[in-house]
This record gives C-alpha cells, structure tokens and sequence, in this order.
C-alpha cells in the first residue's frame, strides 16, 4: 500500500482549487498516507519546493480562491530527460504517487510521469471548461457567476445610455464561458471560436435589434482571442446609433471564494483520486460525467473531441 502521496497546482490557477487540496489531504491521511504539498507546479517539483500537508495545515483553505500551493506553467516539462529528473526527485522523497491539478498540460505532465514510474491521477482544475472528459472543471461555475455579475452590471448602465457592451471573456480557446454567460444574461451575440467570427454579420445583427427589435441597449459576449474588442466597440458606435463600449474582464474571472458547487465537485473529486492511487493506478484523469464522479485514462481523455456547443447556439438563436 501507498505510504506517500504528493499534490500540486498547475497552469492557471481556478477557484476550488484549494478545494481539492483539503479533499485530497483529508481522504489521504484519514486511511494513514503521509501528504506533501509541492509548491509552484512542476517548476516547484524540480525545485523540490515541498510542504507536508496535514488535517490542520489544509483547514480554512476551502473558501479561498486561488491555491495556497500556487502554481507555474513549465513548458520544459515536455523534455523527457526533464520528466526523468523529477521522477528522481519524488523517489528521493519515497513520494510514490501524485494528483496534479490543472488543465490538459497539466494532464500531459502526470502521464509523463507515470511513465516514468510515478503513478499520476489529474484533476481538472481551470476556469475554461476545456477538458473533453469532463461535463464541468474545478473553477468554471465560479468564474462564470464572476462573468455574470460583471455583465449584470455593464447592462444597468449601458441601458441608461443607449449602449452596446462588447464584453471579452477568457476560455483559452474554448467559448464555453461566453456561450453560457451569454445564456445567463440574455447577451444579444455571442461569439467564439466555435461559432466563428464574422464582423460584417455582427455589425448587421447589432443594427437589427437596434432598428427592428427596438432594443435599448445591446451585450455582445466574445471569447479572447478572436479580435480585439476596443476595435469592435469603435465600429459598432459608427455602424449603429449604439455607442459601443469594450469591457475585457481578464484575470478578475479567475479569482474569489469558489461556489457551492465548485467546492463540493472538487470535494467529491479529491477524494475520487486518492481512491485511484491507492487501488495502485496511474495516467488516469478524474472527471464528472452526468452527475457521476468518473476515472478515465488520461491518453483516452486527450484525444476525446471537443464538446460541441450548437444546441446552446441554437437556444439562444430561439429566445434571443
Ligand atoms: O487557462 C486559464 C486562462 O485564464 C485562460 O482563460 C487564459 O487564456 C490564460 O489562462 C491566461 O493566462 P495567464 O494567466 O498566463 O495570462
């Protein structure tokens, strides 16, 4: 049986990750394995940057957002001689297993590891939404009350002065904090790389509710990366009677006290992985499946399709 297990944080950090750690620390010691926090990622690993974790040291964190372990992004570690040399390092420490939390990076990083001898179980910590092999990750539903507050906002006083709101959220590819904000607050369009980024279209459509629907106001949702927001803002207020105004949320969405229910899913998730090293296996991701929490293996996980969002397009076209 396991004696020592090891836990990190890594990519950008989300809310509930803290979560996961109490979880992880609390199910691991309660069945007698020794915890050791790594700090900083896979950079603090190579550092050998550890803390042990104990029932008292984890109390308190659930409701913070970040990570008390903090977290790096390595790109070096896709080097194998570098995976090798951490390998080294855990063995120096008897850390015989570990949950690393993160995006699908992070995945790519614990199957390294597990092939080097270092049984690895990833948890899906980000606030994108962009793991395949899961419904939801740690961290979205908290960043998208963020964005839903923000917006909720933006919309009281772009009413009161005939504006259209350009609001840029994060997504890191994946539109699955726009298309869902934009279903919470009734946005007039959203755009994201699924639904692809046609200017002409949106300048049309934002005319449209502005002279055939008699909208007021209008809140054009689109994901980073797509084009830059200010500029739209710019071309909106010369197409349309709107004046357009751009909002980039950027990393206030990352931040704050995890929800409910991103605390229990880490909670449930946590614990799910250290059932998984101690049944002895390693290169498996954790993830919630209609309601189950569910272990796949990371190699799987990687190559499942993104998750298609077109109904949800297709609701929002219907009530829009
Ligand atoms: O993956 C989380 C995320 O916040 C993305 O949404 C975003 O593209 C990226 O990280 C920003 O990274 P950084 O914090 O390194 O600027």
């Amino acid at each position: 049986m396991i004696k020592k297990i090891g836990v990190l944080t890594s990519g950008g950090d989300s809310p509930g990750m803290n979560a996961a750690i109490r979880a992880i620390t609390r199910s691991a010691t309660t069945q007698g394995v020794e915890v050791i926090g790594i700090y900083n990622g896979y950079k603090g690993l190579l550092e050998e940057n550890f803390v042990p974790l104990s029932r008292s040291s984890v109390s308190d964190i659930m409701v913070k957002g970040g990570t008390m372990l903090g977290s790096a992004r390595l790109p070096e570690f896709k080097d194998n001689e570098v995976v090798k040399q951490a390998a080294a390092i855990l063995r120096k420490h008897d850390i015989e297993a570990l949950v690393t939390i993160g995006g699908d990076g992070t995945y790519k990083g614990a199957l390294a590891l597990t092939s080097h001898g270092i049984n690895c179980v990833g948890l899906p910590g980000t606030i994108d939404n962009d793991i395949a092999s899961t419904d939801f990750t740690i961290g979205f539903d908290t960043a998208l009350n963020t964005v839903i507050q923000a917006i909720d906002k933006l919309r009281d006083t772009s009413s009161s002065h005939h504006r259209c709101s350009v609001v840029e959220v994060m997504g890191n590819r994946c539109g699955d904090l726009a298309i869902y904000a934009g279903l919470s607050c009734g946005a007039e369009v959203i755009i994201t790389p699924e639904n692809g980024y046609d200017e002409v279209e949106v300048l049309n459509l934002i005319k449209y509710y502005e002279e055939v629907k008699n909208k007021k106001h209008a809140i054009v949702i689109i994901s980073e990366k797509i084009t830059d927001a200010e500029m739209l803002a710019n071309k909106i207020s010369k197409t349309s009677g709107f004046s357009g105004r751009a909002t980039v949320l950027g990393h206030v969405q990352r931040g704050g006290s995890p929800t409910a229910f991103d605390r229990v899913l880490a909670t449930r998730m946590g614990d799910k992985a250290v059932e998984v090293l101690l049944q002895g296996l390693g290169g498996q991701c954790i993830g919630i499946m209609d309601n189950q929490i569910v272990s796949i293996d990371i190699e799987t996980a990687l190559s499942m399709p993104k998750k298609s969002r077109k109904h949800l397009f297709k609701l929002h076209e219907r009530l829009v």
